[in-house]
């Protein structure tokens, strides 16, 4: 039996996906000044209709300030909050699997360009742990004061809290890819003197209080994620045996699972880049902290390897980026290729090829026939 198309339920909870496929957060640049828009309605109907067990919105900004660009989408009040449920709502009538949401600040990395832009039209003060650019192209950054900090932890509260009155699943905290929680995680970064700096125990305190003021919230009951970069991959950055630290604590405050990407920091960085690359990281971490879940990422393109990371127990989910976004289809030819099911909308049954009639799991949700779907897609 296919291990990738095995069921999975975080700990702690009853979020139940139909299978080990992760959709990776994305930023698609698609947004003006923060709101959700038809971009991302299609966007999210195919990641949706894809039958991956989760999918994970792109970075979310939950500040102005955090926004990696001008065209990121933001959480940071109702108002965009309700842009995103409009158009996710009718996306989740045409094809429903659980979604999470990956909040974020971009810290020093903000006020970029989109990628395909050469500038950025109206360019914003960047923040950071300490006043040190990324590069000589990026902009200087002012160090947060300790109030300015105080303010960056409820502001990722209110946004998790909007993710849940807006029907979101699962968040996903990003202190991954040189963005504000890694630039505190890591000593490269983090140059302060003060109780957010030095040992290891300060350098995590940021994520650690976002999420004990998450999990000691009355009203907030979503399971958390988390995501790091388990390595700088630079000499005296934060690496694997720091990562495993954040890891124990991280598991010690229940979290869902820890998402293991690597990098983003310094553009001294050396990644030794290739198929699986980030793989031992995630078993490090899996190894050490084993009742933590852990989602593997980066340039897993096989259904085969897919299979073979969890069947050797490297991890216990497997995160698609590009792979996915190249071939939205991904699980479905997955799920052929190892022998197992997936859930479909009913108006594509018919293409299951030859031999695999019993490819698809036609999903109740999925018949947009029913009135409370065509009203919802109407509206
Ligand atoms: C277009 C694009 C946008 C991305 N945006 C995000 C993002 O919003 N948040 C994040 O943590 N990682 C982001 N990433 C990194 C991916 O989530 C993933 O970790 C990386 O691409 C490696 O996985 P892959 O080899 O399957 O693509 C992005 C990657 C791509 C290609």
């Amino acid at each position: 039996m296919s291990q990738l198309f095995t069921s999975f339920t975080f700990p702690q909870s009853t979020l139940n996906l139909d299978n080990r496929i992760v959709i990776a957060p994305m930023c698609t640049y698609s947004s003006i000044d923060g709101f959700a828009n038809d971009w991302h309605f299609q966007h999210w109907s195919s990641m949706l209709m894809s039958s991956a067990g989760l999918f994970i919105i792109e970075a979310t900004a939950v500040t102005p300030a955090g926004r990696i660009s001008e065209a990121d989408l933001g959480i940071w009040d109702d108002e965009r909050a309700q842009a995103i449920k409009l158009h996710l709502d009718k996306a989740r009538k045409i094809a429903n699997a659980p979604v999470g949401i990956q909040l974020a600040h971009a810290g020093r990395k903000a006020s970029t360009p989109v990628p395909w832009k050469s500038d950025v039209k109206k360019p914003w003060q960047v923040v950071a742990p300490s006043a040190v650019r990324y590069h000589d192209s990026y902009p200087n950054p002012v160090a947060l004061t300790i109030n300015e900090i105080e303010i960056i932890i409820d502001e990722f509260v209110q946004a998790a809290l909007r993710a849940q009155s807006i029907g979101i699943d699962i968040i996903e905290i990003h202190a991954a890819h040189g963005y504000l929680l890694h630039e505190f995680l890591s000593p490269i970064t983090n140059l302060r003197t003060d109780e957010y700096g030095g040992s290891l125990n300060n350098r995590m305190r940021l994520l650690l209080e976002i999420i004990d003021r998450l999990n000691a919230h009355p009203d907030f009951k979503l399971p958390i994620g988390v995501r790091i970069s388990a390595t700088d991959w630079v000499e005296g950055g934060f690496d694997i045996e720091e990562a495993i630290e954040v890891a124990k604590s991280i598991q010690a405050r229940s979290c869902a699972y820890l998402h293991v990407s690597s990098a983003g920091l310094s553009d001294q960085q050396k990644i030794p880049v290739g198929p699986l690359y980030q793989v031992p990281l995630a078993q490090a971490i899996k190894q050490a902290v084993p009742d933590l879940p852990v989602i593997a990422v980066g340039l897993i393109t096989k259904p085969e390897e897919a299979e073979s990371i969890l069947t050797k127990q490297q991890a216990d989910l497997i995160g698609l980026a590009r792979a996915i976004l190249y071939n939205p289809r991904w699980p479905w030819h997955a799920a052929e290729v190892l022998g197992a099911k997936v859930n479909a909308p009913l108006q594509y049954v018919r293409c299951a090829p030859r031999g695999r009639s019993d490819l698809f799991k036609p999903h109740p949700d999925m018949d947009i026939s029913t009135t409370n779907a065509t009203d919802a897609l109407n509206k």
